[in-house]
């Protein structure tokens, strides 16, 4: 069965018809051809496909898009082009905090949930905010650098 939704994407509304069963991730990557949220374990646990949805940080493998209906969602592509991420994407990429790239676009999503709340926090509590977020390369020393350095560096 199909459904019509409407919401916002990276500031511009659309409006399509999706099955019942679809993942917003999905509809995401293949009915909107925003490829940057990836798929990982598909069962919530991996953090690859992390996206904001009215303003929260949540997987998208694990929300249907008919429940996005009426929502502002916000990926990866749009808060690249927005500079939302410069400094994350700078110090990522100064420090070596990404390898193979998968895992980056949902650990930059949930590293910048983590800016925006605008406190400072220890290690241990960047570690425990992205321990839903799984990287396979780099060992998440310098991924943890990187938003340290960008926390520490926000006055
Ligand atoms: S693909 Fe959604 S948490 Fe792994
Ligand atoms: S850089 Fe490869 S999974 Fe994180």
């Amino acid at each position: 069965m199909e459904h019509s939704i409407t919401l916002v994407v990276n500031g511009v509304q659309v409006s399509r018809r999706v099955a019942a069963r679809q993942h917003l991730v999905d509809f995401l990557r293949e009915d909107l051809g925003l490829t940057g949220s990836h798929v990982g374990c598909e069962h919530g646990v991996c953090g690859a496909c992390t996206v904001r949805v009215n303003g929260d940080i949540v997987r998208g493998c694990l929300m249907l898009a008919v429940q996005a209906n009426g929502c502002r969602v916000d990926t990866i592509e749009g808060l690249s082009d927005s500079k939302e991420l410069a400094g994350l994407q700078k110090a990522f990429h100064e420090r070596n905090a990404l390898q193979c790239g998968f895992c980056t676009p949902g650990m930059l999503m949930a590293a910048q949930d983590l800016i925006l709340k605008n406190k400072k926090i220890s290690r241990e509590e960047i570690r425990a905010h992205i321990s839903g977020n799984y990287c396979r390369c780099t060992g998440y020393q310098a991924i943890v650098d990187a938003i340290e350095e960008v926390i520490n560096g926000q006055g």
